[in-house]
């Protein structure tokens, strides 16, 4: 019933195969869109670490390729140069032109309202009080491209797994403490194959106490089980990639019928090699099983994405025209974690 529901709330209409633009004056990547997993740190431009290790004298030369790049292998490379990029980021400012930068380069994707992680680890320390002087800077930078570029953000406070749950626990203190109509969630990041979800239920339940709505990645780099195990244990609402879930059809109609959504990043599962190809990733088969999804890039210049070029990949991939576009935005909209007022504002530049 839940499905039929959503199929109308997201008006699926299908265009017959070849079709790799949409009809009308618009090509999908200029549709307006909504954005609900990106990691702040992780869409700083290469450009821009670099400078602020120049300013910095600091020398993280190894982490880019001959092209200026971030360079990395797999998974547990890429965590290792987003850790090295971020060490340059030390001070309020730096994230408020972090912020700027960011907000600028997603506006221009066409993206209205964006949700980003926001981690209190590198902000920090996860000191309540140097926590607070970050957000204050973000918030300032947010508040100016909203003015700039009619972007909304709102942020969700994440732990980071492979830190463990005691680290977990004192980053749910800032999140805690600043929850609010800006701090809208709490997540939880990092290498899923460390530790399981059962270990930061603590943090979880605080959150949720605190108002906070909640979303953990899983089904990336562990299976199905693993996102069982999120839902299951950490009670949250959105799951962040989900992916593969798609190996257990019984967990994905559970997933459809629960009205759980899933943070799906398709170019960045295909940089990282867990899926050969866009026609390959599970979202067109989520589709068509109506489930829930929104479409973000993650750490887009890592993943050489942007959400215009998701947009178009997934247009090519699946021929979705731009209604099925349409639908995907007012979704994430729906899914969205931000107050009432907030949503209806956005809702009007869709
Ligand atoms: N942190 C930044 N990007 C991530 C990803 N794709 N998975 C887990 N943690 C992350
Ligand atoms: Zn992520």
């Amino acid at each position: 019933m839940w499905r039929q529901a959503w199929r109308r709330i997201w008006g699926f209409r299908r265009r017959g195969r070849g079709g790799v633009f949409c009809e009308g004056r618009h090509q999908v990547k200029d549709l307006a869109k909504v954005e609900l997993h990106l990691h702040l740190e992780g869409a700083a431009p290469p450009a821009f670490i670099r400078g602020l290790a120049k300013e910095k004298k600091v020398d993280i030369g190894g982490i880019f390729d001959e092209g200026g790049n971030y360079r990395f292998a797999d998974f547990w490379e890429f965590l290792k140069v987003y850790e090295a990029a971020t060490s340059v980021l030390t001070k309020p400012e730096d994230y408020a032109r972090l912020t700027t930068a960011v907000l600028e380069e997603s506006a221009a994707s066409g993206v209205v309202y964006c949700e980003t992680f926001l981690s209190p680890d590198f902000c920090g320390g996860r000191d309540v009080g140097a926590w607070r002087e970050y957000l204050h800077a973000i918030r300032e930078a947010a508040d100016r491209a909203e003015a700039q570029d009619g972007i909304t953000l709102r942020g969700i406070i994440t732990c980071i797994r492979h830190f463990g749950p005691e680290k977990a626990r004192q980053t749910v203190r800032c999140a805690v403490e600043t929850a609010g109509d800006f701090i809208v969630g709490f997540g939880i990041a990092g290498d899923e194959k460390i530790g399981k979800p059962k270990d930061f239920v603590w943090s979880f339940d605080c959150a949720r106490e605190a108002g906070l709505r909640l979303t953990a990645h899983a089904g990336e780099w562990g299976g199905p089980e693993s996102v069982r195990e999120a839902l299951r244990d950490l009670k949250v609402e959105r799951i962040g990639h989900g992916v593969r879930a798609i190996e257990d059809l019984a967990l994905v109609d559970e997933i459809a019928e629960a009205g759980i959504v899933l943070e799906v990043c398709p170019g960045s599962n295909i940089a990282l090699g867990l899926y050969d190809g866009w026609r390959k990733h599970p979202i067109g088969e989520f589709y068509k099983r109506g489930v829930k999804f929104t479409v973000s890039t993650d750490d887009p210049p890592f993943f050489h994405t942007t959400m215009a070029r998701e947009y178009e990949m997934l247009n090519r991939a699946f021929d979705w025209d731009e209604g099925v576009f349409d639908g995907i935005a007012r979704a994430s909209l729906d899914a969205a974690f931000c107050d009432a007022d907030t949503r209806e504002k956005v809702l009007k530049r869709l």
